[in-house]
């Protein structure tokens, strides 16, 4: 194991769990317990529940659940050894020397400082006569050369080795190269015997990513115009130890400072770079990927509200809805710009320049009036079932809105615009909102188990297959965890082999690890092994699970039946037979033994 079990329990207890959630999160005492407003998801009650007494919290609503660890994971998108790390500061905690950590943070260090040496080199090769082609691509885009370097912006040559040989020379190995995912390896081999390995980013202008701490962690490569068939038009750094583009956003670095009210989301690289040199510093773009739950987590640290600037096409109508959505569910509020007669931010101003894009920001629609809109696409509004139609779509989004004030005023307006009756539609949207919450509970309801059921499943996918046993193995583990003095009975009788399912095999393993050193079991001894899904899952055995006064034989029964199912597999004649046939069999089998021994 990677930290000492003294370490977390220190770290544990020096850091409260209340007082690492209570910044982000606004929590009521109910009994022993807290509750609040999930920060993972997007509800209106509270079904967050977080329990002081074992230092750990579960969502009922979203089944995200785990210990403080966790917590500082996903609510500041760190890895396991970060978020120890900030837990660590924050309690005035030295992190200890630990072998494996200092490999991991010297792998990481190392990427940095080769990402930062190929950003230089690109950088360089752009200012120097091998680059004129990139530098000028970037000048006749409208760029300054003081945007040009602001940006770091630089180019890659046209040749299979430059970085490469570069990098080298600087005193980095193959090894930390690859790491960074700055070269390929080819099929063919050198004379040892190895892989050629060959630059990933040729004859391409290249834009550095950098992360919100300043620092280089991969690279977006633009092919030269009329070269974007071949090999794509943008290669983007794939993920590596210090890079997750799911995870980052581009020009955050420079936008964090100055986006606390509004962020601009726009699609490309080349329109936040257009938009910054024209004073819009509070513009970013997603990563080569459509926006996620991560990248929306991450801006809402920095701003409240985004302003969704996407390109004119229906590529761009599909990104915002889908920004809009995953935006909502953060509590980020939204209001999108649309673009007239221009494909995108960088086209629009070039051509009209900042003073009308400003005017633009300030007229952005709001999130409701961008629905009705959408709501009318392909809708004849100038057929009267057309409008019929158009005016029922737009009555469920005001009804969805939960806004009575907004929805009179939106209802007035459409009313006026379509010639119908302000009180009907009123009418109308008060019984979409009735049915509305007549179902509500129900797919409240359903949401809930539907969300335990999904992260059962993905957590453990074999359970459906093999359910007596699982459940079985599940009450082991939940006896065990909570009766570590039954460690040495459980693991006389019961071994990692004859568990049915790998999840809870594995969880039984690090749980007799766990136990084995003498110290009780807790969550942040659990270590790195496990994903934030199986953490949520384990964190629910711990907290919903009851204590159980029987535990002697709710053991003995879920061992047996462990045993029994696990033979039953090895044995898939005798699994044929139902519960009362196999328990008959098994009762032949060993009368007929007794009658005719063996040999
Ligand atoms: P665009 O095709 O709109 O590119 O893709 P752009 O940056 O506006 O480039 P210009 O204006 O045509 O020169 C938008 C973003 O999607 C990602 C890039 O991050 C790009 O900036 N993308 C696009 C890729 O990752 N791969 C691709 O092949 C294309
Ligand atoms: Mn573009």
């Amino acid at each position: 194991m990677a930290l000492p079990q003294d370490f977390l329990m220190e770290l544990k207890y020096r850091n409260d769990i209340e007082s690492v959630l209570s910044p982000y999160i606004a929590l009521k005492r109910r009994g022993s317990n807290l509750v609040g407003l999930c920060p993972f998801h997007n509800e209106k009650t509270p079904s967050f529940t977080v329990y002081p007494e074992n230092g750990s919290y579960y969502c009922f609503g979203c089944g995200k659940g785990g210990d403080i660890i966790t917590f500082t994971m996903q609510m500041e998108n760190l890895d396991y050894i970060d978020a120890v790390r900030k837990l660590a500061d924050k309690a005035g905690l030295r992190m200890p020397e630990d072998n494996r950590d200092d490999k991991e943070l010297k792998l990481k260090n190392d990427i940095y400082a080769v990402n930062a040496e190929a950003g230089r080199f690109f950088h360089s090769v752009l200012m120097s006569p091998k680059g004129k082609a990139g530098l000028d691509y970037f000048l006749g885009r409208g760029l300054s050369l003081k945007t040009v370097k602001r940006f770091g912006l630089g180019f890659a040559p046209d040749d299979w080795h430059a970085l490469e040989n570069h990098l080298k020379s600087k005193g980095f190995t193959d090894y930390i190269i690859s790491a960074a995912d700055l070269t390929s390896k080819s099929e063919k081999k050198d004379k040892f015997g190895k892989n050629i390995t060959y630059d990933r980013f040729r004859n391409r202008i290249m834009f550095p990513i950098i992360n919100i701490h300043g620092k280089v962690i991969g690279f977006s490569g633009r092919a030269m115009p009329g070269n974007e068939k071949q090999g794509g038009k943008y290669i983007n750094t794939s993920d590596t130890p210090v890079y997750k583009k799911s995870h980052n956003m581009f020009a955050l670095n420079f936008a964090k400072a100055v986006c606390s009210k509004q962020a601009i989301l726009v699609e490309g690289n080349m329109d936040v770079i257009a938009l910054h040199q024209a004073g819009f510093e509070m513009a970013v773009a997603a990563l080569g990927t459509s926006f996620t739950e991560e990248q929306a987590r991450l801006l809402s640290r920095y701003t409240k509200e985004v302003v969704l600037t996407m390109d004119a096409d229906s590529a761009g109508e599909k990104a915002t809805d889908r920004a809009l959505g995953i935006l909502d569910n953060v509590g980020v509020s939204v209001r999108v710009l649309r673009l007239p007669d221009c494909k995108d931010p960088d086209e629009f101003i070039k051509k009209h320049g900042n003073a009308r894009f400003q005017k633009l920001l300030d007229s952005a629609m709001s999130a409701i009036e961008y629905r009705l809109l959408t709501a009318a696409r392909d809708i004849d509004l100038d057929a009267v079932d057309g409008k019929l139609k158009y005016l029922n779509k737009a009555c469920e989004v005001l009804a969805a809105l939960n806004d009575p004030i907004a929805t009179d005023l939106y209802a007035g307006r459409l009313a006026s615009k379509y010639g119908a009756s302000k009180e009907r539609l009123l009418n109308v949207i008060k019984n979409i909102v009735e049915q509305k919450c007549n179902g509500k509970v129900r797919v409240e309801l359903r949401e809930i188990s539907g969300a335990l059921n999904i992260q059962k499943n993905e957590v453990n996918p074999q359970k459906g297959k093999y359910r007596r046993a699982a459940a079985a193995e599940e009450a082991v583990i939940s006896v065990l965890i909570r009766h570590p003095d039954m460690l040495d009975s459980v693991l006389n009788r019961l071994d990692p082999a004859d568990f049915l399912t790998d999840f809870n095999r594995k969880l039984y393993q690090r749980v007799t690890e766990i136990l084995g050193t003498g110290h009780g079991f807790d969550l942040v001894l659990l270590g790195e092994g496990f994903t934030s899904d199986e953490i949520g899952y384990i964190t629910k055995m711990l907290t919903v699970g009851t204590a159980n006064e029987n535990a002697e034989k709710v053991l003995d029964d879920s061992i047996k039946v462990i045993i029994s199912e696990r033979k039953a597999l090895d044995n898939p004649d005798v699994a044929e037979l139902d519960d009362a046939s196999w328990a008959e069999a098994m009762a032949a089998l060993s009368k007929d033994k007794k009658k005719k021994p063996i040999g």
